[in-house]
């Protein structure tokens, strides 16, 4: 008989501290304790407000993940755990309690890389691709998570934006990735970030500046678009926001017309570059699937233009739903399950990495 595989997944890298418990591949539960509103009030995250907040929540988080998931902790076989990238006292609050429990149960337990979790958002069940083909009808056809044993995704080329980190990614084979490019300053998650709160929309920037873009012209100033036609597949995020705090400074108020309009400017500039820099990677290494991944796949323009290039390029395509896109601890789960049925993973001793790179 197969044997089942629970595992309990832990992630608290930022501000959000989560748990899942993923059975055979499946979520069964996923919760998470939001600090938003307590780190809105600083306009950021504080690392220090978010480690004392995990530790308040990351017991209750995790029981109720169990219970959600009809799950006790003595039927579980592993704990995954997020190593890093990220604040290092968050990050330890989550790795501590994963310990612990692990050394209690007699467990091991896997340190999971938080933007390889990224790239398994894109591995929730159900299982179908989606395949997308240049039409109106696919065009706006959701496009769907790939399967566990779908041996022909790869080679895939990924495009991780979040608001730590902005990566091309080529993924030959599950767990084997090799970085195209990145971004040389800041993250496309922290342009959305900052344009809002010069803004005045509040924090998280991201969401509240696409919600605002809806309603403004995209061409109503034109932003630059940083690194657009270089010939690498770097990004550079900075100059964008300097050119945006240059045309706010010119007025001392915008109206709301006005500033929604900003939004629409900055957030195609943005997309923009993302997509130009992803069409350049599928015409030059051909892969046979593209994915999305972090907090800023949430943004629907960035969605849709991406789906766009599929249809394009007729290639497979998919794009988590949007609970997967924002951190959670199931992407952490679904990560360890894809190197558990693989190889048996790393769970000697492991620290905290708040710079962990992909390789
Ligand atoms: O992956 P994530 O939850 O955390 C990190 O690993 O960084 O990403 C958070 C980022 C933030 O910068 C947030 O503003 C951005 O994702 N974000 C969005 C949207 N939703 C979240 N950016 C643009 N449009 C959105 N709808
Ligand atoms: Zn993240």
């Amino acid at each position: 008989m197969k044997k089942i595989l629970k595992i309990l997944s832990i992630e608290t890298s930022c501000d959000e501290t989560a748990a899942a418990v993923i059975v055979n591949g499946t979520i069964k539960s996923n919760i998470i304790a939001s600090q938003v509103k307590l780190h809105a009030k600083f306009g950021g995250v504080v690392p220090e407000v978010a480690a004392r907040e995990h530790l308040m929540a990351i017991i209750p988080t995790i029981d109720l993940a169990l219970k959600t998931a009809k799950t006790n902790l003595e039927d579980l076989d592993y704990i995954a755990v997020t190593q890093g990238p990220g604040l290092a006292t968050s990050l330890m609050v989550g790795i501590d309690t994963a310990k612990a429990l692990g050394a209690a149960l007699d467990i091991p337990v896997i340190p999971i890389n938080h933007l390889e979790a990224h790239i398994y958002a894109n591995f929730v069940k159900p299982l179908t691709i989606a395949r997308s083909v240049a039409t109106k009808q696919s065009y706006d056809r959701s496009p769907r998570a790939f399967g566990a044993r779908d041996g022909n995704i790869f080679p895939s080329l990924i495009l991780i934006v979040s608001g730590g980190h902005t990566l091309l990614v080529q993924m030959r084979d599950h767990g084997q990735y090799h970085i195209l490019g990145e971004t040389v300053d800041d993250a496309a998650g922290e342009a959305f970030d900052k344009t809002a709160k010069m803004l005045g929309l509040g924090y998280p920037g991201g969401p509240a500046l696409s919600k605002l873009a809806k309603s403004g012209n995209p061409t109503a100033f034109n932003f630059p678009r940083p690194m657009l036609n270089s010939a690498n597949f770097e990004f550079s995020f900075s100059g964008l926001k300097t050119a945006v705090l240059y045309k706010i400074m010119e007025h001392e108020t915008w109206n709301m017309k006005q500033k929604a309009d900003i939004a629409a400017s900055v957030q195609a500039a943005i997309v923009d570059v993302l997509i130009a820099k992803l069409e350049k990677a599928i015409q030059r290494y051909h892969p046979k699937t593209i994915m999305l991944g972090g907090g800023v796949a949430a943004n629907e323009l960035l969605r849709q233009r991406f789906k766009f290039q599929a249809s394009r390029f007729k290639i497979h395509c998919s794009i988590p739903a949007l609970e997967y896109c924002t951190d959670n601890a199931a992407m952490i789960g679904l990560a360890a399950y894809h190197r558990l049925i693989r190889k048996k993973p790393q769970t000697k001793n492991f620290s905290a990495q708040p710079n962990l790179s992909l390789k």
